[in-house]
């Protein structure tokens, strides 16, 4: 009998994995669902109506992301335990794997953190998956593939290059995906993700998103700072787009899909130096941003070229930038989270 659990979020913050002891099947599986990307497409999932079981271990997702996704079904977990796995992917039919050790920096300062959560974890998944009979794996592969290669925009036949341990981490998980569709006939997809931005990103941690930080910053009136001379470049996302993005890839034929690598992103690509100007603007900022050394691991300049997305899913941005900015700032501005 297919059931899906309702639970209020008080019962949620008390779910444990061994509390959960019946048969629950839903149709979607979004891990990291507590943190920004993955509470936005399970957001996104519900509001169309379908069955969303979702898991996370709360090291860098939120409980408070959880409120408003009262209707999911949701296990606190570790990927990295194959138990786990193998629990959460029962019954489902398609995973948005969004689970992650996210930043560069943070990786620099445990790689072994970094693999753990980003491979180890993906493969048990993927293993799990397969073993469970799910149909397809969503990835949320990341744009840091590219490395610092000069070549403007990038696109998905480049080499990659990683010259980061979040970015090598993440490229092993892809290449996993692509192993596990030629192996094993499991359906994944890879989206790599271009700094993606947007309500519920966590702008507390030292290892949060630039975009994040100068919200938080700025509308507490408080200096920035830029790592570098600010004329470092990225295809900023908002998060509607990467959702959208996830949905058409879950949804596009397999033939067109399954094994493949495209980008989630725009197309267009600001300035740090610009995004602050921008961002200052709206927020009434007056003041100069600091300059510090560039970051360790940090590449120059980052642009996508999307043309694949939008032949293999019909995948066009839905927000732009400028959109994007102050829907960000106006959620800062009214949440708690600043
Ligand atoms: C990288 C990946 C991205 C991934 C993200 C996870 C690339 C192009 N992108 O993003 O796919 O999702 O890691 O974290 O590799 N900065 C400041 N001041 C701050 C914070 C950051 O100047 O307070 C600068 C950084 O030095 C960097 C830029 O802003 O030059 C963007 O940093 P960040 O938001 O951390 O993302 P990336 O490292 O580009």
């Amino acid at each position: 009998m297919l059931r899906v659990h309702r639970r209020r979020l008080s019962e949620l913050q008390s779910i444990t994995l061994e509390e959960q002891g019946e048969c629950i099947v839903a149709k979607y599986l979004v891990t990291g669902a507590a943190g920004f990307i993955g509470r936005s497409i399970t957001a996104e999932l519900l509001k169309r109506g379908e069955s969303v079981r979702g898991v996370d271990n709360f090291v860098t997702g939120k409980r408070s992301n959880l409120v408003g996704l009262e209707k999911m079904e949701f296990i606190e977990g570790d990927l990295a335990d194959q138990s786990v796995c193998e629990r959460v992917c029962q019954g489902v039919e398609v995973i948005f794997h969004e689970a992650a050790l996210a930043s560069v920096p943070r990786s620099v300062v445990d790689p072994v953190a970094t693999n753990t959560a980003c491979v180890d974890a993906s493969l048990y998944l993927l293993n799990a998956a397969r073993l469970a009979g799910v149909r397809r794996v969503v990835y949320a592969g990341s744009s840091s593939a590219y490395g610092d290669t000069p070549t403007l925009p990038k696109h998905e036949g480049m080499l990659p290059n990683p010259i980061s341990p979040y970015a090598a981490a993440k490229m092993a998980a892809e290449l996993y995906m692509g192993a596990f569709a030629r192996v094993y006939g499991i359906e994944t997809v890879t989206l790599r993700y271009f700094n993606v931005f947007g309500p519920y990103q966590d702008p507390t941690s030292q290892y949060s998103g630039v975009m994040a930080v100068f919200c938080r910053k700025l509308l507490a009136g408080e200096q920035p700072t830029i790592y570098g001379d600010g004329e470092q470049s990225r295809d900023f996302t908002y998060i509607d787009n990467v959702v959208h993005a996830n949905l058409l890839a879950a949804g596009a034929p397999a033939e067109k899909v399954s094994g493949k690598v495209m980008n989630a992103a725009t197309g267009n690509r600001v300035t740090l130096n610009y995004t602050f100007k921008e961002l200052a603007q709206i927020i009434g900022y007056k003041g100069e941003p600091a300059y510090a050394a560039p970051r360790a691991g940090d590449i120059r300049d980052s642009l996508a070229d999307i043309s694949r997305a939008k032949e293999l899913l019909g995948y066009s941005p839905i927000v732009d930038f400028a959109e994007g900015l102050r829907r960000t700032v106006d959620w800062y501005r009214n949440s708690s989270n600043t």
